[in-house]
């Protein structure tokens, strides 16, 4: 341990290495519960790709585990630290280094919090789409650590189709340089690609060339209230199969609605079954949102509000935003699903979701990115409740069983982590994981980068 910290602080400033054991724990886990977490030796907060090159040369001399983490906002416990290891946090390298409107590209470091990119971008009349619920705290490494999605993505499509080049320090401290800052490029392996969404497993993302698309008009959104879950659905799948883009298709939830109400008294129609949130950012998104009223209408719904301007629309994603803080108030403990299904398989996902809920005895709010299939099943319970925390984990699962059983996988959005560790294994089947298990060698031969995570 001595010969660790020595080793660590020859290379860096001292202010970049901390070890006191108060500050080091409060960066052992990120947002999942119900996640083991372990002891971090150090926690490391490099400026430069230098100092991150340090920290892997030493862990890799010294065989120590890194833990690489943005702002913690994950929710499988994919950031969670490991006995003895070391914490690499890379929240303080967070510069904009580029913004070319012209290749429509932004050049980062990993640690530009999601909307302070957003906003810079948008001073150059430009979009950068993937929006996490957490978008205001969540870093651009972690969205490419997990793939992050978010609302636009029924659009805009998710992390992985925004990230065109990588630098990246592997294990042994070597710098990689992935993909391209050209609007095209095939050349050899999509390394860039393997490393979205590989959980810090593969090696540090240390920066990254991002895709931007120009700013689209400021979208218009509708709140329609359905009588069941499986009307929503139906209205969903009536938009996308006459060729819709909207910019957000959203669905809460009766809990989820009454948790966001009582959480922030946003006045959502809190009898609805299905609250269903559509909008556009189309040249006439009051036409569109008109056909869409009218699809809904002819699914069932009871009521189809617009939204008067941008302001109230942006106030009902605010609403879907605060869904899972809100659901997490309703008891002491939450353990969130991110299954993902065809949408065609939606109304089946939901309403199995609920008879999964009344076998188990359960509350298991429902919010949705319901426009991509992506539902969050956020199961409730007293954590101090023995039962309760069994059962719990058992319906927990059986979402996840339920998701491939449709065709779906055990997480859109949200990663793997150390949650849905026996799940990935599942879903991947023997050829699959034996295979990732060798990409994850070839990277990583000593197993020292998120060890325990994914598999
Ligand atoms: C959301 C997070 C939980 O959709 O993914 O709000
Ligand atoms: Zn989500």
């Amino acid at each position: 341990m001595d010969d660790l910290l020595t080793r660590l602080r020859a290379g860096l400033p001292a202010e970049a290495l901390l070890t006191d054991p108060d500050v080091t724990d409060s960066y052992a886990r990120d947002m999942a519960s119900f996640c083991a977490a372990g002891t971090p030796a150090a926690v490391v907060l490099p400026r430069t790709v230098e100092q991150v090159q340090h920290v892997m040369r030493t862990a890799t001399e010294l065989r120590v585990p890194v833990v690489p983490q943005g702002a913690r906002t994950g929710l499988s416990g994919g950031a969670n630290a490991s006995d003895g290891c070391i914490v690499l946090s890379l929240v303080k390298m967070d510069r904009i280094l580029e913004i070319n409107p012209v290749d429509r590209i932004a050049v980062v470091e990993p640690g530009v919090v999601n909307a302070v990119l957003s906003r810079a971008v948008a001073e150059h009349g430009l979009y950068y789409p993937p929006d996490p619920s957490s978008w205001e705290t969540c870093t651009i490494g972690g969205n490419i650590g997990t793939a992050s999605g978010g609302l636009c993505c029924v659009k805009y499509g998710v992390t992985a189709e925004y990230v065109l080049g990588l630098d990246v320090v592997l294990a042994d401290g070597r710098l990689l340089r992935t993909g391209r800052r050209t609007a095209k490029g095939v050349a050899g392996y999509d390394l860039t690609r393997l490393f979205v969404g590989s959980e810090g497993s593969l090696g540090i993302v240390v920066g990254a060339v991002l895709a931007l698309k120009p700013q689209p008009p400021a979208q218009l959104a509708l709140a329609a209230e359905f009588p069941s879950a499986a009307a929503a659905c139906e209205a969903v799948c009536a938009i996308m199969e006459r060729g819709h883009t909207p910019s957000l298709l959203e669905l809460m939830d009766r809990t989820t609605v009454q948790a966001v109400n009582k959480l922030a008294r946003m006045g959502l129609p809190d009898t609805t079954e299905a609250l269903l949130l559509c909008a556009f950012d189309t040249p006439d998104p009051a036409a569109d949102l008109a056909a869409v009223g009218e699809l809904c209408a002819a699914a069932g719904a009871t009521e189809v509000v617009p939204a008067a301007d941008a302001a109230e629309s942006e106030l009902l994603l605010q609403a879907r935003r605060l869904s899972l803080t809100a659901l997490e108030t309703i008891k002491s403990a939450t353990m969130i699903d991110d299954v993902c299904v065809p949408r065609t398989r939606l109304a089946e996902m939901l309403d199995g979701t609920a008879a999964i809920a009344e076998k188990y005895r359960l509350t298991i709010g429902v919010c949705a990115h319901a426009g991509d299939g992506n539902t969050h099943p956020v199961v409730c319970f007293d954590h101090a409740d023995e039962d309760e925390s069994r059962r719990a984990r058992e319906s927990f699962d059986e979402i996840m069983a339920l998701g491939l059983a449709l065709g779906g996988t055990i997480t859109g959005e949200h990663g793997v982590g150390v949650l849905k560790k026996e799940w990935l294994a599942r879903e991947l089947g023997p050829v699959g994981l034996e295979l990732q298990r060798g990409i994850k060698a070839t990277f990583d031969p000593l197993g020292l980068l998120n060890p325990g995570k994914l598999f």
